[in-house]
């Protein structure tokens, strides 16, 4: 027999797929700029115009049996000395080379992450609202996926609930700030009582719990929250998924880096267990290509002016239409409160408007949607007169 998880995970679309299908064929039928879709967070401004510049040379002038070819499994060691000097000059972390494990994008980060942790049994927390592939990941790698409440006026983790859930199941603790789907950007105070937490929970209970970061909206923060605290900074055991799918606009090139905490006692174990598990996922070498292309621009972020200027006009015309928002700080989501009980009713109405919204329910709450204003700015102010229309709807 074939693994039926597997099948079923093929066969059924997540809701964001689903209704970026039904975006399509809309648009077929009635016109590309007549339906307004906010349901993709892919990227609308262009990669820096260095990413072009930097491939061109590289193409041109790189030696084309070495551009092309293998690397070590866990990545070129040049390219993961860079990455390790750039962290360390941002955030003060003696990280190296052989801290670094260079990875296809966030998604690969995470799934091999999760696999070097846990076991058959283990949990892994997180907070609600989350990106929905966590439970697939988690369950994948053989851990049950516990999503811990927010607080809904800020989306922060609410840390009592967090100590309530700390267990000893529990074997690591995934934070995505910037957050998708919320926006929010978790401040020094939210990390340090997380990682006060898990250090008192260590010491009462012997259980070790690894902090692991997804963090491929790190670069994309607006206005004077330019300040994301890096983990490492607050608790040893920690790891961080990174990507440059969104901070360089490149989410079809996968590419991206795990990077372990040094400092943590077991350190050569957890790298070897991020090794082996690359190794056994058929994760090892990441694109020869646009590792070198990523070395070369660090510290580059695309244009993210257009995503401020695109937050800033939805949040205040909805905020003025009668929806309820969190304005974000960072990311390119916005989650606003669905104006009845039940969000993919409110998500089935909205498309009366040919208003593409992703209901809360896969993100682990209920009763919001998410939109993705990665989007054109024309787009958007086409669409201001629907959403304006959707509220009153509840209106009348
Ligand atoms: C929170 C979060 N984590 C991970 C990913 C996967 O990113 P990547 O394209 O780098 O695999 C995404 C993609 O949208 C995301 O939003």
């Amino acid at each position: 027999m074939l693994n039926l998880t597997n099948v079923k995970l093929g066969k059924v679309r997540s809701a964001i797929r689903e209704l970026f299908e039904y975006g399509r064929k809309r648009k077929a039928e009635i016109g590309e700029e007549n339906v307004f879709d906010f349901s993709l967070g892919n990227p609308s401004v262009p990669a820096p115009e260095k990413v072009r510049t930097e491939l061109l040379k590289l193409v041109g002038e790189g030696d084309p049996v070495f551009l092309h070819g293998y690397t070590s499994a866990q990545g070129d060691y040049s390219v993961r000395k860079a990455v390790a000097d750039d962290i360390n000059a941002r955030f003060s972390v003696g990280l190296d080379a052989d801290c670094i494990y260079m990875t296809c994008g966030a998604a690969a980060s995470l799934t091999i992450t999760l696999n070097a942790l846990v076991n058959d049994g283990d949990e892994v927390i997180t907070f609600a609202p989350f990106f929905p592939e966590y439970s697939v990941f988690a369950a994948h790698a053989g851990a049950k996926l516990v999503a811990v409440k927010s607080d809904p006026r800020t989306f922060a983790p609410d840390i009592a609930a967090f100590k309530e859930a700390l267990g000893a199941k529990t074997k690591a603790v995934i934070i995505n700030s910037p957050n998708n789907p919320s926006g929010v950007v978790y401040g020094e105070e939210v990390i340090s009582a997380l990682a006060a937490a898990l250090d008192e929970h260590c010491r009462a209970t012997g259980n070790a719990v690894y902090l692991v970061s997804d963090e491929p909206y790190r670069e994309l923060v607006f206005d004077d929250c330019t300040k994301v605290p890096y983990i490492m900074n607050y608790y040893k055991r920690s790891i961080v998924c990174y990507s440059f799918s969104k901070s360089l606009s490149l989410p079809g090139e996968r590419i991206g880096y795990i990077a372990v905490n040094r400092a943590m006692d077991e350190f050569s174990d957890v790298y070897a267990g991020v090794c082996g598990a690359g190794r056994a996922l058929g994760y090892v070498c990441a694109p020869n290509l646009f590792q070198q292309l990523v070395a070369r621009v660090l510290g580059c972020t695309s244009d993210i002016s257009v995503y401020k200027r695109n937050r800033d006009m939805l949040c205040s015309a909805l905020t003025e239409y009668g929806y309820e928002v969190v304005r974000p700080d960072g990311a390119f989501y916005l989650f606003v409160r669905a104006m009845e009980e039940d969000a993919e009713k409110f998500a089935e109405r909205a498309k009366d408007y040919e208003l593409l919204l992703v209901p809360s329910d896969s993100f682990g709450v209920k009763g919001y949607v998410r939109i993705s204003y990665c989007v054109d700015t024309a787009m958007i102010e086409r669409a201001l007169p629907a959403f304006k229309k959707l509220a009153e709807s509840y209106k009348k």
